[in-house]
């Protein structure tokens, strides 16, 4: 840029330049306007929606249907009677789905619903079979067992895990709900109800009490629920998650107080939690869960430096994956879905219902390998340590899943050596053994 820029001027005096510097001119003025256009139209197609005006009048709804008793949640009284919810900016809106950004009790929240009109969710059915039914005692004759078994249902729906199979998630959170033996009051089923058909909601909250590295729901209220805040990867830093924003955010970070954490030396611990993270999904649930759209923006880091996964939007359990991958085909590449590709079967002209890559070798290839590349490293790339790394991070990258087991758990260890290593040899073994801060637990759905 600075040189084509340095050229330019070099050549302004001659005459032939001159012509050819005018036309780059110009056509830069055009772009510019035609840019400036564009978002202009934008900004007035959509304004409407994304404002903070808007907002503050879905908030107000919410609150009034609160106030009404006709919805709830653990966060309603802080949103609606206490203020201790202070509402910041209108990350995105479209088709009704609603992301704001917030700050509850000085926690930075997003607040989210896939509708913004929380009549738009589909109403309970149980709900409505009491109506018909009539009668004022209504309310007792819900039992938590019902309740479980709709609940259940609808996760397994939501996820596309098939019924009838033993299933660790929804068992475990019917579990809560069984034990802690109470009515639920209407506002509760429905407000529940309202969140279970938002994916990503169910997602996650079926997700929270098995691991650390998905997002966090801290609370909700009615159809909206508040999800922790945390800066997304970028692709275009080198870095992919910037050491400021983890600083600068004002509640003290786990390592105050001890050594200073370089950007360089947290590369290998974020490297290390993805390893954990993939490990983390592909065995310690009843189904392998598959991310299919692999990409830092996809990602994010807490301050203790672990992976959340936070767009689960292309994040399928094994069952669902299948389902997915099944398709007609003439050649291999009808079947890529995404980060997720399978194999066609040319007699069957039907892809194969397994994936054959996986998520680690996929997370070698988009992630590790450009963050562990020698042009990225400079005058360190050279080391041996890091000669090694590098090696191993290609080998991953190349893994066919297909291949045996051993191989890729081999794989696998060695980048974990190495990394560990790394982390020793640069911060000379100090700062360990950091506990996890303590959860919020979010109460209004934790049956
Ligand atoms: C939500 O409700 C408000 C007020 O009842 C209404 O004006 C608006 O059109 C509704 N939005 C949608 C997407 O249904
Ligand atoms: C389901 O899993 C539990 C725990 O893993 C086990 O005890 C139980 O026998 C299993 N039930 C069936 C039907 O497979
Ligand atoms: C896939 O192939 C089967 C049999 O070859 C055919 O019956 C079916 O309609 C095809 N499905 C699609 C979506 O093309």
């Amino acid at each position: 840029m600075r040189r084509s820029l340095r050229g330019a001027l070099r050549c302004l005096g001659v005459k032939v330049c001159r012509r050819s510097v005018l036309l780059v001119v110009l056509l830069w003025l055009a772009s510019w306007l035609f840019l400036n256009g564009l978002v202009f139209v934008h900004r007035n197609m959509f304004s409407d929606f994304c404002t903070d005006d808007k907002s503050k009048e879905i908030l107000q709804r919410v609150c009034a249907e609160y106030q009404q008793g006709v919805l709830t949640g653990d966060l309603c009284e802080d949103l609606c009677v206490a203020g201790r919810v202070e509402y910041k900016r209108c990350l995105y809106y479209e088709n009704g789905k609603k992301v704001m950004a917030a700050s509850w009790r000085g926690v930075p929240v997003v607040l989210k619903s896939k509708l913004e009109n929380f009549s738009s969710y589909e109403a309970l059915a149980l709900l409505e079979y009491q109506d018909a039914a009539g009668g004022p005692g209504g309310e007792e004759e819900l039992s938590p067992l019902d309740v479980v078994f709709y609940a259940t249902l609808e996760i397994k729906n939501s996820l596309g895990l098939e019924t009838g199979t033993n299933l660790t998630l929804p068992r475990l959170w019917g579990q809560k709900l069984k034990e802690n033996e109470r009515t639920y009051s209407r506002a509760e089923l429905a407000s529940l109800w309202a969140l279970l058909q938002q994916e990503e909601y169910t997602f996650l909250r079926v997700l929270q009490d098995l691991t650390h590295h998905v997002a966090k729901i801290l609370g909700s209220c009615g159809h909206f629920y508040a999800v922790e805040y945390l800066a997304a990867g970028h692709a275009w830093d080198q870095h992919i998650f910037s050491l400021e924003e983890l600083t600068l955010s004002p509640s003290p970070s786990p390592w105050s107080g001890q050594e200073k954490i370089t950007a360089r030396d947290m590369v290998p611990r974020v490297a290390l939690s993805f390893l954990e993270m993939v490990e983390h999904f592909e065995n310690d649930f009843s189904h392998s869960l598959h991310l299919c759209d692999i990409k830092p923006e996809n990602f994010a880091i807490r301050k203790d430096l672990t992976v959340v996964a936070i767009d689960v939007d292309m994040a399928f359990f094994e069952p669902k994956m299948r389902d997915i991958l099944e398709q007609n085909c003439t050649s291999d590449n009808d079947c890529n879905f995404f980060d997720c590709i399978s194999k066609c079967d040319k007699t069957k002209n039907r892809c194969g219902p397994k994936r054959k890559n996986s998520n680690l070798q996929v997370i070698c290839e988009k992630i590790f390998r450009p963050w562990f590349s020698p042009t990225l490293l400079g005058a360190k790339a050279g080391l041996p340590l890091q000669v090694e790394l590098q090696r191993a991070v290609q080998e991953c990258a190349e893994i066919d899943s297909g291949e045996d087991v051993k191989r890729t758990r081999a794989v696998r260890k060695q980048l974990q050596d190495l990394l560990v290593e790394l982390i020793q040899e640069d911060s000379g073994n100090q700062g360990e053994g950091q506990e996890h801060k303590m959860r919020r637990v979010h109460t209004a759905l934790n049956f």
